[in-house]
């Protein structure tokens, strides 16, 4: 990690997010937020200015999923509450927090985890679906406001990556799944992992990234753009 470079991991998996501070080095912190929360929220963002000086790049990342799969009539009021608390409740936080340290000193990055199913429908449960869209008309309704101070406001939106979210599959099983949707991406002989989706956020807090704002950056194999029941149609 760049010298100059601090990273502070905020999460509720303390005994994970301190053992990845310390694999990434001596600039990498954890420290303990429930991003539903808004005093945590705000003591993070507080505490990390209080100790650097600033925040150049918030990421919105936390989320969470109900269910793997499920129409409208296995979701439940719980089911949406709990999504919403996590996915849309935090990222309007974390959003709201640094956008607050942000303005003053009239620059800033602030990113979020979306989803493909921002631009595809029938991908994922009603609860996860909804809140994702929120993630995108958040970016659009920030980025429209903040971009006057200089702030620029982003997502990336995976398709799909067996992580925790995936719930606790074992390496083999995940590979596998890996491997599987990647097939049904169009873009052939690459594998998504976590990795890419994290080079593509990356790139948007780069300087790379300086005049590109209200994106929503997808990073699914074209899974989203191409309908492949077209296909044998299109070829005749
Ligand atoms: N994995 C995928 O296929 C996929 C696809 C599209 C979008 N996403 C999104 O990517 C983001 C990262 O998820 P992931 O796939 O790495 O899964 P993950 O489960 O590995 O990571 C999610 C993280 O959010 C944390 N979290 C949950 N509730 C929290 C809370 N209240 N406060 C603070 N942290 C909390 C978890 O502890 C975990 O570390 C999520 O927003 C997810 O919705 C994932």
């Amino acid at each position: 990690m760049n010298g100059s470079k601090r990273v502070i991991i905020a999460d509720i998996q303390d005994e994970l997010g301190w053992s990845t501070a310390e694999k990434l080095g001596e600039n990498a912190y954890f420290a303990h937020c429930d991003v539903s929360n808004e005093d945590d929220v705000r003591n993070l963002v507080d505490a990390t200015v209080d100790k650097h000086g600033k925040l150049d790049i918030m990421y919105n990342n936390a989320g969470v999923l109900d269910k793997p799969f499920g129409g409208i009539l296995n979701s439940t009021r719980s089911d949406l509450d709990k999504v919403m608390s996590v996915n849309v409740v935090g990222a309007f936080l974390g959003a709201k927090h640094a956008t607050r340290v942000m303005i003053p000193r009239r620059r800033g990055c602030i990113l979020f985890t979306a989803s493909a199913c921002t631009v595809i429908a029938g991908l994922v449960t009603y609860p996860y679906a909804v809140s994702k869209y929120v993630i995108w008309g958040l970016v659009r309704n920030l980025a429209a406001e903040v971009g006057e101070f200089g702030i620029r406001v982003n997502c990336v939106s995976p398709y799909a990556v067996m992580t925790g979210i995936a719930g606790g599959v074992s390496e083999a099983d995940a590979a596998q799944a890996e491997e599987m949707v990647s097939e049904m991406g169009n873009l052939k002989g690459h594998i998504l992992k976590a990795e890419y989706v994290a080079m593509a956020a990356l790139y948007l807090a780069s300087e790379e990234a300086h005049y590109v704002s209200g994106l929503n950056l997808l990073v699914d194999g074209e899974f989203s753009v191409v309908n492949p029941s077209l296909f044998p149609r299109a070829s005749l």
